[in-house]
């Protein structure tokens, strides 16, 4: 395999080179290496770290103690930058030998014998036999066949990267169906959607295994989703967080939507605002996305690591952090365009929405978009002053 030396935050390492010319996408490659996924690496890097150190600070572990699995590991990029970068020892596992060999010369080259281990097994099988305190699941498109298997393994963090957007957000109905036992509905929100499906479907796997979730930071960038979910042991924790489990009812003819807990619920058919049929979607979560406190964790460390995306990683933190937990998010062009008004710029929306007295925010999923507890009538009213 034709390799070169790529640097990522602090640590150096082999990744293939594709072929002069090649166009070829990084799945092609003989082990899979995507630069485009540093982002969401470096955001693992200091979210790992911020975790961490709320490990240490509850004193139950020493850092020699902490086991981080990188159970889809390729090159060993994710893994060997923990052990470096944040100092916790570190498993680097895939099924593939030549991404395995890649790794352990890897390890070697990084002088990481000590905190880093090559693994060669089936994820759901090392999964299923040993425990790790963080899991990391990043594995091609859909983690949904390995979320049982990380329910047993995780003790204390789990983080799950989807790449099968499609199937999550409702462009492919009957795939995320099949995925994920829920209906996603493929509309303006979509991207939320999807990651309301997705920690729907972990909070759901971890359950039979009286577990229970509390995400700490979640992002829906480019094409795929990421979610760092804290891990509680206990029948009774899992029951609580279930309760954030519910659906969505949605109007296709003006745009109102209506979130309804719980697993069994009664939801009236017809519009309250325009009597039209509503569409229905889930069972998804309809919890928070993240908890602030963690997100300013993040900042932190973002602030002190060496980090070539620490500018827009922050830009999305804060957003994640400022943006309110109502489920979902309103997009101005598709109010402006049902109306037939001209979009104004997004802050002037949400700041008429407040004058108002309603809560209003941006939100980390689209430029264009808000969160409100305004009703679709509301807006549009408000909006219609500002076309
Ligand atoms: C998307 S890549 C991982 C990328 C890597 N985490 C990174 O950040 O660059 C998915 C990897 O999972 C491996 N893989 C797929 N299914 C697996 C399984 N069931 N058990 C172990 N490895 C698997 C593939 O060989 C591939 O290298
Ligand atoms: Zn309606």
């Amino acid at each position: 395999m034709n390799c070169k030396t790529i640097i990522e935050g602090r640590t150096e390492l082999f990744v293939p080179v594709p072929p002069e010319g090649s166009s070829f996408p990084p799945s092609a490659a003989p082990v899979f290496y995507n630069p485009a996924m540093e982002l969401n690496r470096d955001i693992n890097v200091a979210a790992t770290a911020a975790f961490v150190k709320r490990l240490l600070a509850k004193k139950a572990l020493k850092i020699e103690d902490i086991r981080y699995l990188d159970a889809f590991s390729a090159s060993g990029i994710r893994g060997l930058r923990i052990a470096k970068e944040v100092g916790i020892h570190a498993t680097l596992n895939d099924w593939s030998l030549e991404a395995f060999e890649l790794i352990k010369k890897n390890i070697e080259h990084a002088g990481l014998s000590e905190k880093a281990e090559a693994s060669r097994r089936n994820a759901n099988v090392l999964l299923h036999e040993s425990k790790f305190n963080l899991v990391d699941i990043d594995p091609f498109g859909t983690p949904a066949p390995f979320l049982d298997a990380a329910a047993v393994s995780a003790l204390n963090l789990l983080s799950v990267t989807a790449t099968d957007t499609a199937p999550l957000c409702g462009a492919h109905l009957n795939s995320g169906i099949r995925k994920y036992a829920a209906v996603p509905l493929n509309r303006e929100f979509h991207r939320e959607m999807g990651l309301r499906i997705l920690l729907g479907a972990c909070a759901r796997e971890v359950a039979k295994h009286e577990k229970a979730i509390i995400p700490l930071f979640s992002h829906v960038t480019r094409h795929y989703v990421r979610t760092y979910l804290e891990i509680r042991k206990g029948a009774k924790q899992a029951d609580r967080t279930l309760k954030y489990m519910g659906f969505l009812s949605y109007c296709p003819h003006c745009g109102e939507r209506e979130t309804v807990q719980g697993l069994a619920v009664h939801i009236k058919p017809e519009c309250p605002f325009c009597g039209g049929l509503r569409e229905i979607a889930g069972p998804m979560w309809l919890g928070p996305l993240r908890e602030k406190a963690f997100c300013n964790e993040l900042l932190e460390e973002m602030e002190e690591k060496s980090l070539n995306t620490k500018e827009q990683a922050a830009k999305i933190i804060s957003f994640c952090r400022d943006e309110l937990d109502i489920p979902l998010f309103f997009d101005q062009h598709v109010i402006c365009k049902q109306l037939g008004v001209s979009a104004s710029g997004i802050d002037l929306v949400i700041d008429s929405l407040k004058i108002k007295g309603f809560k209003a925010s941006r939100t980390h999923f689209s430029g264009t978009a808000f969160k409100t507890d305004a009703s679709i009538a509301e807006i549009k009213k408000i909006i219609r002053t500002l076309g």
